[in-house]
């Protein structure tokens, strides 16, 4: 463990920080001072904003402005940070230096809380799945168009990790629950947000049942037409039913918010 990329349990293949900026006041000198720290982070970053198709495997460093809007009172955690940036890279060095340099602009008028993820390849994703899934995914569109953002981290129970891999794999497919009963399993329960919702998966860069950590962060970007969409997927995702995985699922607290060009 350690190491930039290998772990043991996977290789990671890019790394993602996710900085959730939680202000102590909202008056303008707090707000200017996080906003002069967004425009001085970014430099250097592709600005995902305006991101359009594909870029996989692409070894570019990437920066998504997120600000939530409304009232975020009786909010915890992640929940209630005005304002989140999520970097990219292939160094995760360098996003340590992004997060750095945050925390020091912001100090004394924000708190800041951090999660950590890297991409991966799939897993339990065979070249069927892959057409499923993934050749009809909905590609990333301009923050104008998909203004909607979700950040979900999750954890699986360690009766999952107990599992063969083999056997952790029927819980994406169409499969039998215990008791004998057809379940669509994960990625047919999601169906209707295959072609709608952007999606990514990150794992936790260092491995999973990490104490006080998430296994995985999810993050979806949607317009407001296919925000019915998501809530349905998620509804159809969390009936043990349609897809028994989510018994071994825990949820952490969700972000919801904007895609915008600067803070
Ligand atoms: C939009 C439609 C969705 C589709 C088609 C879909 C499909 C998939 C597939 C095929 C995998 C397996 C990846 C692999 O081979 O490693 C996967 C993993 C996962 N998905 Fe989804 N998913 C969708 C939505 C969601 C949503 C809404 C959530 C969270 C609320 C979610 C959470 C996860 C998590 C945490 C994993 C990793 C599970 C593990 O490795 O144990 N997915 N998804």
């Amino acid at each position: 463990m350690g190491t930039n990329g290998h772990n043991g349990l996977g290789t990671n293949l890019t790394y993602t920080k996710f900085l959730f900026v939680l202000p102590y006041q909202e008056d303008a000198p707090t707000l200017l001072k996080i906003r002069t720290a967004g425009s001085n982070i970014c430099r250097g970053f592709f600005n995902d904003y305006d991101a359009e198709g594909s870029r996989e495997g692409q070894p570019q460093e990437t920066i998504q402005f997120l600000q939530a809007d409304g009232t975020l009172e009786g909010r915890e955690g992640i929940s209630a940070a005005r304002f989140v940036a999520q970097v990219s890279a292939n160094y995760r060095p360098r996003l340590d230096e992004v997060m750095c340099e945050l925390k020091r602009r912001i100090a004394g008028s924000a708190d800041l809380m951090v999660l950590e993820g890297a991409e991966r390849a799939t897993r339990y994703t065979s070249a069927e799945m892959h057409n499923y899934a993934y050749k009809s995914a909905q590609p990333r569109v301009s923050g104008r168009t998909a203004r909607n953002a979700i950040i979900m981290p999750m954890s699986k129970a360690a009766a999952w990790w107990e599992k063969s891999a083999l056997e952790r794999h029927a819980y994406f497919y169409p499969h039998q629950d215990s008791s004998g009963c057809p379940a669509k399993g994960h990625a047919k329960a999601a169906e209707p947000g295959i072609s709608t919702i952007f999606r990514k998966l990150y794992h936790n860069p260092d491995g999973y049942q990490r104490p006080n950590e998430f296994d995985f962060i999810t993050y979806f970007e949607s317009t407001d037409e296919n925000l019915p969409v998501f809530e349905r997927i998620c509804a159809s995702l969390r009936d043990q039913t349609q897809n028994p995985e989510w018994k071994y699922v825990t949820e952490g607290p969700e972000w919801r918010g904007r895609r915008v060009l600067r803070w």
